[in-house]
């Protein structure tokens, strides 16, 4: 374990925010499956939560069961990045968490997400007012730098500190590499080495093994994980399993399928109807990646147009994987090679390792 001040994160794996994904309810059902000490909403603007109360507040809702739970605002603008913190303390988060990674266009085009790498004397005067309008542990979410001609993360963490910083996770990635290629976890391993907060590593842990990986190569106080969860929701608990015991077990295609089933008509029970296929299809493509004939089941789930097309899809998917006789247990999901997701809510995501504009 490791504490963010006085919160005890424990165990140290972390769930990551992915925009379109790790909503309430998905971080409920990865909490319960067991393994995760903490867990990040997706990035909520602080424009929309201050300007127009009441459209971001689906991003910062969460349950009791998920604590500690951090919630995480972007923006640019530091004295309504101060007022939406304070909003986040006041609905009784555990932590409030800075997004300066984010690559995508429309936030970088506002001045906030990774355009903060860019623009340091912004970041400071948002850390300080940030700092300054809450009491609650203060985290920030970083990329390495913009690009890999200006890789500034050992400057953005002692400014961080200087300003009252509890903790920084960091994903091993510039802005320009988007999602393409390998996290350098040297980095991770040198912001680490420098820090008097406690740093999250974050990028590529996939397989039960990585977790622990990464502690050793790094020394980092946490692991942060986003796309494998996305697939393999037992992810978290799996590298816990495997930190703990040297073993994880797999988990069976039929349970696969059962949490999935489950997993999105609670979906549909809870989004409001306008949104849920739309939300199902996404959620429910990352989940059934690794399912044998999975290109084939996304096809026809993306083809639904109705929630009841898209359940009759997946029934008689499983009726045919039934009928083949199941049973036997899936390696984890490989990530998709597009970062494994396509939009997001609030900011449309574009995250497909293209070179930035
Ligand atoms: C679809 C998608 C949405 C994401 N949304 C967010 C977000 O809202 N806030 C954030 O800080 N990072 C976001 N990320 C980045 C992840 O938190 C994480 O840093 C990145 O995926 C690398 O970790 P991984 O290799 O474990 O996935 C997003 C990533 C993806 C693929």
């Amino acid at each position: 374990m490791f504490k963010i001040k006085d919160v005890v994160i424990d165990p140290p794996l972390v769930l990551a925010p992915v925009a379109g994904h790790t909503d309430s309810l998905f971080r409920r059902a990865v909490k319960g499956l067991g393994g995760c000490g903490l867990v990040v909403s997706e990035l909520a603007s602080t424009e929309g939560m201050t300007r127009r109360q009441g459209r971001t507040a689906h991003i910062t809702r969460f349950g009791e069961e998920e604590r500690p739970v951090a919630i995480q605002i972007f923006g640019a603008d530091p004295a309504r990045m101060a007022a939406a913190a304070a909003m986040v303390e006041e609905m009784g988060a555990d932590i409030v968490d800075i997004n300066c990674g984010c690559p995508v266009k429309k936030v970088v085009r506002q001045g906030g997400g990774s355009q903060l790498l860019r623009d340091l004397r912004r970041m400071e005067r948002i850390f300080r007012a940030v700092r300054g309008a809450i009491r609650v542990p203060l985290t920030v979410k970083i990329r390495s730098g913009w690009d890999h001609r200006s890789i500034n993360a050992l400057e953005v963490l002692r400014i961080a500190e200087d300003c009252g910083v509890d903790a920084l996770a960091i994903h091993g990635r510039t802005r320009s590499d988007f999602f393409s290629g390998k996290a350098d976890w040297g980095i991770i391993a040198e912001v680490k080495a420098h820090a008097r907060i406690p740093v999250m590593g974050n990028g590529d842990v996939f397989a039960p093994g990585d977790a622990g990986r990464m502690f050793r190569e790094t020394g980092v106080d946490g692991v942060m994980l986003g796309r494998g969860v996305m697939s393999n929701p037992w992810l978290i608990r799996q590298c816990w399993d495997y930190l703990t015991t040297g073993r994880a077990a797999a988990v069976s295609l039929e349970e696969r399928m059962e949490f999935m089933s489950a997993f999105l008509r609670r979906v549909c029970e809870e989004v409001p109807p306008a949104v849920a296929l739309g939300k199902i299809k996404k959620v429910g493509g990352a989940l059934s990646r690794g399912f044998p004939g999975g290109a084939q089941l996304r096809g026809k789930m993306h083809a639904a147009r109705t929630t009841a097309e898209f359940f009759d899809a997946l029934a008689g998917y499983y009726d045919g994987l039934r009928g083949a006789g199941l049973g036997q247990a899936l390696a984890p999901a490989a990530p998709a090679e597009d970062g494994g997701h396509s939009d997001a809510d609030e900011v449309e995501h574009d995250h497909r390792g293209r070179p930035p504009e």
